[in-house]
Parts: structure tokens; sequence; C-alpha cells
């Protein structure tokens, strides 16, 4: 029988990906519910071709647009509005899957609410992780749920783990990050100061939404993935390295106690990871062709440069400090690279920003997903504070 699945951002790339997997497994996948918060366009394209019961956006105009888009093309998926239906399509009873694929904080309450109602979440959304991660893995053992990454290190870590389990064990002495190092790999800061946002999303390897974009030029992406490794396989931060791997060919590596060394290789393409993760514990196609090793020149690996780009070691330190600082880092990241996109800051000014409110943050213990709100809002007052003192 088919499983129902819902994925949560079918507009960006993770959802544009996750369809393109599904569509190649029409006897194995129903699309239950598609959502977007404005592009309402091409959320309607979506719907004409994958006949979803539901779609859901986040503003009222924009539900108008899209059913009356909808209307004209004699297509019944109903559409559903705000944050509580986008809870209901991530938890109703028919849904088998969830993709967790939208962008930011906003993706929290959605995929928690398919986590705690025992679904299979397919998790893109690291910045949950990052936000709360130690809720996060409570609800996950409460509820019972099937939690498999699709961000590509922490999915190749998964399936380097011998018995595939998601938290390691005493035989793993070290999980390795590779990182494409971005745009502006080898770079120095002041080299950095004028780029524009579209110099920032032009990534050499990876197509992908602008702000995870940004974060991969920034390294903050690799620091967020330090933190969601730890969270997920319960590692220890000084467990956890990254190197520069300017290929990215190699998704991750394992390292265990007796010397071996476990590395995940494929061509860089997200439908990987979401193949993988759809049909576990079996394998799907994925419209990917396989690795041709022999047109792959060199793979390089490197210490990242942690002078010029300062966001990783910031992450690593978030992370040791451990109560709400990753929560903080998440919020002020946020802030600063939005602030950035719409050129109210300098690039290098986003690892100021991170670091400031850091800084200027008294970090507590979180108990509950009110508290890590509570912090993220606080933490967001804060670094738009001092956005506004840094461009006057
Ligand atoms: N892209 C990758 O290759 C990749 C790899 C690993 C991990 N990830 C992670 O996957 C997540 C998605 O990344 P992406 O690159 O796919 O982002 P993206 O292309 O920007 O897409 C984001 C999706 O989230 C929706 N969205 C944005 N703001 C929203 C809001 N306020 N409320 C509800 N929905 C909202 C967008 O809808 P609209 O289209 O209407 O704006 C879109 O469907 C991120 O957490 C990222 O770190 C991505």
């Amino acid at each position: 029988m088919s499983q129902q699945v819902t994925i949560l951002g079918s507009t960006g790339s993770i959802g544009v990906s996750s369809l393109d997997v599904i569509s190649r497994h029409p006897e194995d996948f129903k699309i239950f519910a598609l959502t977007a918060n404005v592009a309402y366009q091409t959320l309607a394209d979506q719907c004409a071709k994958y006949n979803p019961s539901y779609a859901v956006v986040m503003k009222q105009n924009i539900a108008q647009k899209l059913t009356s888009v909808l209307r004209s093309k004699g297509c019944n998926t109903q559409v559903l509005c705000g944050a509580e239906d986008l809870n209901l399509v991530a938890q109703e009873s028919t849904v088998d899957i969830v993709i967790a694929g939208i962008v930011g904080s906003i993706g929290l309450r959605s995929t928690m609410a398919a986590v705690e109602s025992g679904k299979k979440v397919l998790l893109a959304n690291k910045e949950s992780l990052v936000m709360a991660g130690r809720l996060f893995k409570q609800a996950v053992l409460r509820s019972g749920c099937t939690l498999l990454p699709i961000d590509s290190e922490h999915n190749a870590i998964f399936q380097c783990l011998s018995d595939n389990r998601q938290s390691v064990n005493e035989t793993i002495t070290k999980l390795t990050l590779p990182a494409s190092g971005g745009p502006f790999r080898g770079w120095q800061a002041k080299q950095m100061r004028d780029v524009t946002p579209d110099e920032a999303c032009a990534h050499p390897n990876w197509k992908m939404g602008r702000k995870i974009s940004v974060d991969s030029a920034t390294l903050m992406n690799k620091g967020l993935e330090v933190i969601e490794a730890s969270f997920l396989f319960e590692m220890p931060a000084d467990s956890i390295e990254v190197l520069i791997h300017p290929q990215s060919i190699v998704h991750a590596f394992v390292h265990y106690t007796d010397g071996s060394t476990l590395a995940h290789l494929g061509v860089p393409d997200m439908r990987v990871p979401i193949a993988h993760a759809l049909a576990w514990p079996k394998r799907i196609k994925s419209g990917v062709k396989t690795l041709d090793l022999s047109v792959v020149s060199d793979l390089e690996f490197s210490l990242p440069d942690h002078k010029n780009f300062p966001c990783l070691q910031t992450a690593y330190d978030a992370l040791t400090s451990g109560g709400d600082a990753t929560t903080i880092l998440n919020a002020a990241n946020e802030t600063a690279v939005d602030a950035f996109l719409n050129s109210r800051i300098k690039f290098t000014q986003i690892s100021e920003i991170v670091r400031d409110t850091l800084t200027n943050s008294i970090f507590s213990p979180i108990d509950t997903i009110e508290e890590v709100e509570e912090s993220d809002a606080r933490a967001r007052i804060l670094s738009s504070k001092l956005i506004k003192a840094a461009v006057k």
C-alpha cells in the first residue's frame, strides 16, 4: 500500500527535490499535503500535478489567490491557512511520512507536531534541532517517531553507522563533517566585506535556498550541522570534526575505535539522502547517477580557516556553553542573514552580530518549547538592536 506524505515547505529546494523523487515512485507514495509561505503559483502547479488533499499557506490573502488559481486549473485540493493548519497536516492520522523542509525557526512547531504524533519524519529543517535539540530528542523517544536526517552529512553518518542506529555508542571515536568551503573558500575577510547577496548565494556545488546558501558562505551552516550532529547522534562537540572538502563528494566519515573509518560518497544532489530516507530501510531509485570515480579528479581535505570564517568556532562555542546558547545563536544568525540578504549589513558583519548577541546574553536552561520561543524572541530583539547600532 502507498504511504501518505506531507511536505512542509514543498516550494523550496528540499521540497522540489522531494517531489522529484516521489514522482518516480507513484505506487509507493501519495501526497497528502503540500505547504508554502507565499509561492502560491508554484504551489498551485504542484497541486495540479500531485493532487494532494490539502495545500497550506501562511496568509489569508495568499490563500485566496491560491484558491482562485486552483479553481481555474480544475484542481480540488482544499486550501488551509496559518500555523495551526500547518501543524494539522503534519500530525493528521492518515499521514505516514512528514518531510520537514521549511527553512528557519518558523519550522520548529510543525516539525515538532510531526515528531510528537509519531510519524516517520525526514528532517531537513536543521534549525529545529539547533534551537531545541534536547527537547526534540526527548519528544522523539516519547512518541516513538522514526527520525531520519536528510541533511546530506547527517544522512551520510546514519548510513555509515554499522547498525543504522540514530545514536552512536562507545565504538565510535569521531565524526567528520566535510564542508565545501562555499563560494569564498580561500578568501581573506577584507575581500569578503563588499560581496553581494547574489555572490554569497552562488554556491559552487549545491543548489539551495538563499538562507542556507549564505550560511554555507559564512561556514555557519557547518556550525549548525555540528550542533545538529551533536544532538542527533549524541556526540560531544570535541568528537565532531569539520574538514574543508571542495569537491563535495564525501559527505561524512565515521571513525571507529578499531581504527576503521567508514565514508559515504555520492554526487552532490539532495535527492540521494531524500530517497534513502523515504525508502529506509529499503533502497529506491533517486534519479541521481552513480558516482563515476574515474572522472572525479582529486579528493582534497584541509582544516577550516577559523580566522576568516569565525562563525564555525562561534557555533562550537555555543554548543559547549549549553542551555539556550544554540537557540540564541540560531536566532541571531537568522536575523543577521536576513539583514544581509536585504542589503542592510555587510557579509562580514553577520559573524559580528551573532558573536555580539551571544556575548551580551545570559544563557539559561530550557525545559519547554515555550521557553525556546521566548529565548529565540529575546535574541532577535537583541540582534536587531545590534544591527541598528552597526548601520548607524
Ligand atoms: N536546500 C538544500 O540543499 C538543503 C540541504 C540540507 C538542509 N537543508 C535545510 O532544509 C531547510 C529548507 O531549505 P531550502 O534550501 O529548501 O529552503 P528554501 O528553498 O528557501 O525553501 C523554504 C521553504 O519554506 C517555506 N517557508 C519559508 N518561510 C516560511 C514561513 N514563514 N512559513 C511557512 N513556510 C515558510 C518556503 O515557502 P515559499 O516558497 O512560499 O517562500 C519554502 O517552501 C532549511 O532548514 C535548510 O537548512 C537544505
